[in-house]
């Protein structure tokens, strides 16, 4: 087995947190159970990441999509995202939390306790903490071009100055940089909506385990891999051994 490099720990990592149902029923106990222990997962997988040096860790909590799910299995969800908003284990760790998505749709109450969290990390200097919360990459695309023919109306923008930068900067992520490395757990193996300009470079990692199941040793095994890939962008591998 491959150690994990220090040296070499990917600056974004993104996670498609999937299968907590599945973990709880495969238990016999029902879809929240497993939501539960999802979220207390989170917390494991923060504090390894912030431990192992990255510096954006970004993960989707719950996607547009998910709004067609029953009302009970939402209601328990918000809750204990709202439970688990506590400044504790980001003052702690000196991360920064933000938030990408529609707020809109959110309660007035999640939106309040998600802005206060906010305000009260934004100073921390350390790892950046990104939550995908009622998010949907259409969602996001079809607002920024929204934004951006505003600006072309209003003479703020000339529609030939419109180039990738342009877009990027118009989405709800324009203050991090692209994914490095996307894990999805569960075992699905699509992306379900996420990150898709983001995505255009990122390494993808799929894992069967259930996200409640995904361990600390579980994130240095995707890392190993990541670690074991070349990323040529476009290039011949030897042009890019040369460039290292
Ligand atoms: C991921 O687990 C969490 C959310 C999508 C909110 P799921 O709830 O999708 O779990 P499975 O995929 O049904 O097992
Ligand atoms: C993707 O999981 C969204 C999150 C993990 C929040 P889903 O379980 O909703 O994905 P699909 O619908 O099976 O693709
Ligand atoms: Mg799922």
């Amino acid at each position: 087995m491959q150690q994990l490099d220090y040296n070499h720990i990917p600056a974004h990592i993104s996670i498609i947190m999937d299968g907590n149902g599945r973990w709880a029923q495969a238990k016999g106990q029902p879809r929240t159970a497993g939501h539960v222990e999802g979220v207390a997962n989170v917390k494991v997988i923060t504090e390894e990441a912030v431990r192992l040096g990255v510096k954006y860790l970004s993960v989707y909590a719950f996607s547009t999509e998910n709004w067609n799910r029953p009302m009970p299995e939402i209601e328990a969800l918000m809750n204990l995202i709202l439970a688990n908003l506590e400044d504790e284990i980001f003052m702690k760790n000196n991360v920064r939390f933000l938030v990408i998505g529609d707020m809109s749709r959110l309660s007035d109450n999640i939106r309040k306790c998600l802005q206060s969290c906010i305000d009260r990390t934004s100073a921390n200097t350390g790892m950046t903490m990104v939550v995908a919360l009622s998010y949907s990459s259409r969602w996001e695309i079809t607002r920024a071009a929204q934004l951006i023919a505003d600006e072309v109306r209003s003479g703020k923008l000339k529609a030939e100055d419109i180039d990738e930068n342009c877009i990027s900067r118009h989405l709800t992520t324009s203050f991090i940089p692209d994914p490095d490395l996307l894990i999805r757990t569960g075992g699905e193996l699509r992306i379900s909506n996420y990150l898709l300009w983001q995505c255009a470079y990122t390494e993808f990692y799929f894992t069967d385990e259930f996200w409640p199941d995904f361990t600390v040793e579980s994130l240095h095994r995707a890392i190993i891999a990541y670690q074991q890939r070349q990323r040529r962008f476009g290039k011949t591998g030897e042009q890019v051994t040369d460039e290292e």
